[in-house]
């Protein structure tokens, strides 16, 4: 996608742009404050598979946030991962890193997508929601430390 200037729902400033290695240090910051269960050479590896799921957030030229797409062998869409850095939290970031990535895979005519959220992690859960995601079943045991996943999905 070409880079693009948003302000958010919450009124805020920010640069949409596909993600380029360099920012993968700022990425792995984010990952590591957010409780995600990825690490570098993970994401690199999805990241060579398909460039063009990967979106960063940007303001006064440092990222703050991150989604994370993949495509599964079937064609289906999967959210793999999506952060904001704490500072920016509740600005309407992490809606617009989303809808951003929606299109990114409409464009590819994928039409529908999926996602897992911690049981535990209510803010995304009630995002996703409001994004027109359905809970449709659950994952034990999914993260590292043994909590469970609830899995969603959305008909794009
Ligand atoms: C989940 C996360 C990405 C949301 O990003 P964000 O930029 O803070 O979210 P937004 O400002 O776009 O808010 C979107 C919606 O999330 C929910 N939300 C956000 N912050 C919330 C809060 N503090 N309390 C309750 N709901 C909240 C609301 O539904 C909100 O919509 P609304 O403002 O219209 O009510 C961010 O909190 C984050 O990085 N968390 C840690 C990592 C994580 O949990 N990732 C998801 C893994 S499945």
């Amino acid at each position: 996608m070409k880079s693009m200037m948003v302000g958010t729902a919450k009124g805020i400033e920010i640069k949409i742009r596909n993600f380029e290695i360099s920012d993968i240090r700022r990425m792995m910051k984010i990952e590591e404050e957010s409780n995600l269960d990825g690490n570098a050479g993970l994401y690199l590896e999805l990241y060579d598979n398909w460039p063009e799921g990967f979106l960063v957030a940007e303001r006064e030229e440092e990222v703050i946030g991150f989604v994370v797409m993949v495509l599964t062998p079937e064609g289906e869409g999967r959210v793999f991962a999506l952060a904001v850095d704490s500072r920016y939290r509740g600005k309407g970031v992490g809606r617009t890193l989303l809808k951003a990535g929606f299109s990114v895979l409409r464009k590819r005519k994928v039409g529908y997508v999926k996602l897992e959220a911690r049981v535990s992690n209510q803010i995304a859960q009630r995002l996703y929601k409001s994004m027109g995601f359905v809970e449709i079943g659950f994952a034990p045991f999914y993260y590292k430390n043994g909590e469970g996943a609830i899995v969603m999905s959305k008909v794009l």
